[in-house]
């Protein structure tokens, strides 16, 4: 199994398939210490590395250094004010005041099964460990836990923290911590704004903190809670990589300390900031859990990792492994101004090209004839819709296609009838005008007759008629935080009880509707985390349709998430974001690398591209398995090298591979292009086709002749010039005899 405990010498092996992860006690009194984190090893006392011997403490032969060992001592989840003086892991308050704390070991327990809290992973293959910490002086028991399947290159831990004496009051309570020495590491984050979420940044790591965090009460559109501390010659294919990732949808905080010896402490958890959770004696409070993968195979070993632990141990929904209906969304085709003929006409026209569902966007429920009102009136707008919603959704069902809803649950317009009845449900600070953004407040959630107000509306509209998918959307952060349910020694509570509300929310909503298809979506892609990838296996990736913005987003979602996940669509040109004119061929390559779908009014479109969907269509059944159950690689980065993009989603047999080429820009005089493709088995025969869009059918690429998989990934492929900018191109490698 994967975990060993060396019970005398007090040390914890955690092995995967490839990696080992290891912590150990010291002497009295008893430190939990980080040892290693890196590719898998034999050994189990290596705890040397402690370097206990450099400073060295042991109360009962030497109280005068304490302070010097507390402040180098590479603690395994470190505690505020007695002696480290490093960012910390752990910061609790007593009634009087006091903040100093001191953890040491106290036991350990192993569980053979995997049942941790919602949102959180799952599986028949696991071990739990769990490795007691106490500060005899509080009361206070911190439980460390660490999750390790037999499958997957993945420690996942969190934290749960128990009051067994006095009130307390948690001022920081992260998910995890560990120490490692800083060997010219390079950090990665992913940040952008709205319709330019996850572009990579990577910089050296230098002394002191540096990371990201959110306060918006959402994960955000701006930052990540992701981290990945890389080896300075880490590319695509080779180094080292560790990625740190919160399985959290709310204020996160993920960050990089680097101290006076060189040394890297990195955290991750709720965001301190504005957060404070009260402990009445006996009570638990239990933290996010946060996914750590190493990996010697380059950022795309760590890829790999995050998709097969998330793709096997986190998402749930029946429709996991399943292809998705191809939808056509009306958001970008109508905006607000639709009603019933408007959208029968699109879902005829779609249900004639092959597509398979159609979603109604924003606009049909209360007056909503534009943003500014009656969010909460969750009920059919029968000026548009005539008839009501059974009679459409019938309608669309009879031409064969299933029906999708939009939904903004957490919201409440002021001009709402919802908010005349409960204008004390909106989050606002009594006295003072909470401010608005797209003109609407947030519902305090929080509450539970919100939720079971939310939650019945809900219902009753998913009951009435044979709704399949639901996109439940969000768009804008929390401000003016007040809670009037809470005493004023927890308002400090409030954002993460409303994210709490909102896991509350979803997970009802699955129990209740198993089949039902959801997908989360924030603005675009501000709640894109493992959080929200526990009840919905797809989240709208971004507002910003446009193809070639969508290679940048798509490059550093994917970095973390499975492709599977990745809301993606073919829209209208020019883009209604950025004003761009790509050829649709390549809006439906770069969409196909997501859950593939429309967003545009088909009955509009040019007819040339209104009769490129059926090929579409069939392009999506022939490699969406490939692309969703594959292991992805990553060829080239146009992100860096600002010319063309290349990926590859490779069958876990390696029997197929499909791999994408977009050129971004044309360049004069140039010639083809070597790529050398990656993830395929050396000794295997494969042939190499081209998806042709004109006939949709395959036809021999390059030489007609059979390449042997290493030549393929060592000598490569020619990619002959495409002529003009944004053009793409989709190769299927097929192995000899499958
Ligand atoms: C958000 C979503 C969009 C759309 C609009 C509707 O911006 O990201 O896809 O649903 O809301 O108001």
């Amino acid at each position: 199994m994967p975990i060993t405990i060396n019970a005398g010498q007090r040390i914890f092996k955690l092995d995967t398939p490839n990696t080992s992860y290891i912590c150990a006690v010291s002497d009295e009194p008893g430190y939990l210490g980080h040892v290693y984190y890196g590719t898998r090893i034999v050994d189990e006392d290596v705890t040397y590395l402690l370097r206990t011997a450099e400073n060295p403490y042991v109360p009962s032969q030497n109280r005068r250094d304490k302070l010097s060992f507390m402040d180098c001592y590479p603690f395994e989840y470190p505690a505020h004010g007695t002696g480290d003086f490093r960012e910390c892991a752990l910061k609790v308050r007593t009634e009087e005041g006091y903040t100093a704390c001191e953890l040491h070991y106290a036991g350990y327990s192993l569980e053979d099964s995997v049942s941790g809290p919602m949102p959180g992973v799952y599986g028949e293959n696991g071990q739990v460990l769990t490795i007691e910490l106490k500060d005899e002086c509080l009361g206070l028991k911190v439980l460390l836990k660490y999750t390790v399947f037999d499958d997957c290159d993945a420690i996942i831990r969190h934290t749960e923290i128990i009051s067994t004496g006095m009130t307390l009051y948690l001022e920081r309570a992260l998910s995890a911590s560990f120490d490692m020495d800083n060997d010219g590491c390079e950090l990665i984050t992913l940040n952008g704004t709205w319709a330019r979420e996850r572009h990579i940044d990577r910089k050296p790591i230098a002394h002191g903190f540096q990371g990201v965090y959110s306060g918006r009460g959402e994960t955000s559109h701006q930052h990540q809670p992701f981290l990945g501390i890389v080896s300075k010659d880490c590319t695509y294919i080779s180094g080292e990589a560790i990625g740190v990732n919160l399985i959290y949808s709310g204020n996160f905080y993920a960050g990089v300390y680097e101290g006076q010896f060189d040394n890297l402490r990195i955290m991750t958890g709720i965001n301190p900031e504005d957060f404070e959770w009260k402990l009445g004696a006996g009570e638990s409070f239990t933290t996010p859990q946060t996914a750590l993968v190493y990996s010697k195979e380059g950022l795309g070993g760590m890829s790999r990792a995050f998709h097969d632990l998330y793709r096997n141990h986190l998402i749930r929904s029946t429709w996991k492994d399943k292809a998705r209906p191809i939808l056509i969304n009306n958001w970008e085709a109508t905006y607000f101004d639709f009603n019933e003929e408007k959208l029968l006409a699109i879902a005829k026209e779609a249900a004639d090209s092959g597509i398979e569902m159609l979603v109604m966007d924003d606009g049909w429920f209360g007056r909503r004839n534009d943003d500014n009102s009656s969010l909460g009136d969750w009920f059919v707008n029968e000026d548009k819709l005539k008839g009501g919603l059974k009679k459409l959704v019938d309608g669309v069902n009879a031409l064969g296609l299933k029906f999708g809803i939009w939904f903004e649950p957490e919201m409440i317009s002021p001009d709402s009838d919802l908010y005349r009845a409960h204008p004390d449900w909106a989050i606002a600070v009594p006295g003072r005008t909470a401010g608005l953004a797209r003109n609407q407040y947030v519902l305090d959630i929080s509450r539970k007759e919100v939720r079971d107000h939310v939650f019945k509306v809900l219902s009753d509209i998913l009951d009435n008629a044979n709704i399949e998918y639901v996109k439940w959307d969000m768009n804008r952060p929390l401000s003016d935080l007040a809670s009037l349910e809470l005493p004023a020694d927890r308002q400090k509570e409030l954002s993460h009880r409303y994210v709490l509300g909102v896991y509350e929310l979803q997970g009802r909503l699955m129990e209740r509707y198993p089949g039902l298809l959801l997908e989360n979506c924030s603005g675009g892609g501000a709640r894109y985390d493992a959080g929200m990838l526990c009840y919905s296996p797809q989240i709208w990736c971004s507002d910003d349709t446009d193809a070639i913005e969508r290679l940048m987003i798509q490059e550093g979602t994917a970095l973390v998430y499975p492709l599977s996940t990745m809301g993606a669509h073919v829209s209208d040109c020019p883009n209604h974001t950025v004003g761009r004119v790509t050829p649709f061929e390549t809006r439906g390559y770069v969409a196909l690398a997501g859950t593939f779908g429309y967003e545009l009014d088909i009955t509009r479109i040019p007819a040339q591209d209104r009769a490129m969907i059926p090929g579409q269509v069939k392009m999506y059944h022939m490699y969406h398995e490939l692309v969703a159950a594959g292991d992805y690689y990553r060829i080239a980065s146009y992100s860096e090298n600002r010319l063309y993009d290349s990926w590859m989603c490779v069958k876990k047999d390696k029997s197929g591979a499909l791999l994408t080429f977009i050129q971004v820009m044309g360049r004069a005089n140039c010639h083809s292009r070597r790529i050398k493709l990656q993830g395929l088995d050396p000794g295997k025969t494969y042939r190499i086709y081209r998806f042709d869009m004109e006939s949709v059918s395959e036809q021999p690429y390059g030489p007609e002749k059979a390449y042997r998989g290493d030549t393929l990934m060592n000598a490569g492929i020619i990619i002959n010039s495409l002529w003009g900018d944004y053009k793409g191109i989709l190769l299927h490698i097929i192995s000899e005899g499958s």
